[in-house]
């Protein structure tokens, strides 16, 4: 399998409770190297731009008042098969869905508040890692 890169943001949800040493080390020992990572806080107008592809859902609204009410981590992830590998640790959408052990399971308060995203294929990976960093901070 390739080595990849993908997209991970730590959600207002858990930095607000400290979990981001705790997130980080379950992304560790799956094999994940974090390659970039900063602390920022997003408008909402910038977290609507970052999920304009919900644009028409329901939730949209909703989605990016939550993701501009706190401090985000944004990182890179880098590791064999990253972008699966990453939706395994982090687990479903839906923390009721989420497997035994998977950040979501283990933190996630709800649907909307379910601590982490995870790019979900190379193509949106490559759009979401150039949304956050320059080329220049992504040191493997
Ligand atoms: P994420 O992986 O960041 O991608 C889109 C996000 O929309 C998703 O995680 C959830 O946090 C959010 N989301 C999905 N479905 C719902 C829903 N039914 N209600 C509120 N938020 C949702």
């Amino acid at each position: 399998m390739a080595i990849e890169r993908t997209l991970s943001i730590i959600k207002p949800d858990a930095t607000k409770r400290n979990l981001t040493g705790k997130i980080n080390a379950k992304f560790e020992d799956a094999g994940l190297r974090i390659v970039a990572q900063k602390r920022i806080q997003l408008t909402p107008a910038q977290a609507g731009k970052f999920y304009e592809v919900h644009a028409e859902r329901p939730f949209y609204g909703e989605l990016c008042e939550f993701m501009a009410s706190g401090p985000v981590v944004v990182q890179v992830l880098e590791g064999e098969g990253a972008i699966a590998k990453n939706r395994e640790v982090m687990g479903a959408t839906n923390p009721a869905d989420a497997a035994p052990g998977t950040v979501r399971a283990e933190f996630a308060e709800s649907v909307g508040e379910n601590s982490v995203h995870g790019s979900d294929a190379p193509e949106t990976a490559a759009v979401e890692i150039a949304y956050f960093f320059s080329g220049l901070e992504l040191v493997g």
